[in-house]
């Protein structure tokens, strides 16, 4: 595989994203909701450098099967265990592709009324895109590869990698193999 992002990279840019959020929610006590499971690392990151009083909690949807390609549909797993009516949201993505998931849950997050609603994703694959999807904060854009690492799986391997790194054929056919 080869390395996309390093360890530092990406701890210099969290600490950034984290500055950011910080002023920008200064004197409030927001909400961050990881969407599981591949903004684990990141949201763990990102909590150690906020400057600001916040909450978390998780929620967790499907919308790929379990390869590289999206289903098409997004099904909720988990919600939320919190009522996040009047509240500061920000949700916190691992990468955003065709824009499915964060799309659904935005609009499923904001039919339960928060007093605002932001989004901060570490990756943003630069994609066409049929619908408009609002971000907030991006920590990096990158091209339209299939990345893992730092929490980002295939088939729920290599999610621990310290590392940002693009798969490759070889890597997809040990993983596939090991699973026959
Ligand atoms: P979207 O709904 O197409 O935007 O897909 C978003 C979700 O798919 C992300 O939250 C990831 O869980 C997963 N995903 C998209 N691209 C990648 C990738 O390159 N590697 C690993 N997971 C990905
Ligand atoms: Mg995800």
């Amino acid at each position: 595989m080869q390395i996309l992002l390093t360890q530092e990279a990406i701890a210099e840019k969290t600490r950034e994203l984290a500055r950011a959020i910080s002023r920008d929610f200064l004197g409030k006590t927001p909400i961050l909701v990881g969407i599981l499971k591949g903004s684990i690392f990141f949201l763990a990151d990102l909590m150690r450098h906020l400057d600001l009083d916040h909450e978390v909690d998780f929620i967790s949807i499907s919308s790929y099967a379990s390869g590289i390609t999206s289903s098409g549909t997004v099904r909720l797993l988990k919600d939320l265990d919190c009522d996040i009516s009047g509240r500061d949201v920000l949700m916190v993505e691992d990468i955003i592709d065709s824009g499915l998931s964060l799309s659904y849950l935005r609009k499923n997050l904001l039919s339960r009324n928060p007093r605002s609603l932001s989004i901060v994703t570490l990756l943003d694959k630069r994609v066409p895109r049929e619908r408009k999807v609002y971000v907030d904060y991006v920590g990096f854009e990158i091209d339209d590869l299939f990345v893992i690492g730092y929490g980002l799986d295939y088939a729920e391997r290599f999610r621990e990698l310290p590392h940002v790194a693009v798969m490759e054929e070889a890597d997809q056919r040990a993983v596939d193999a090991a699973r026959q």
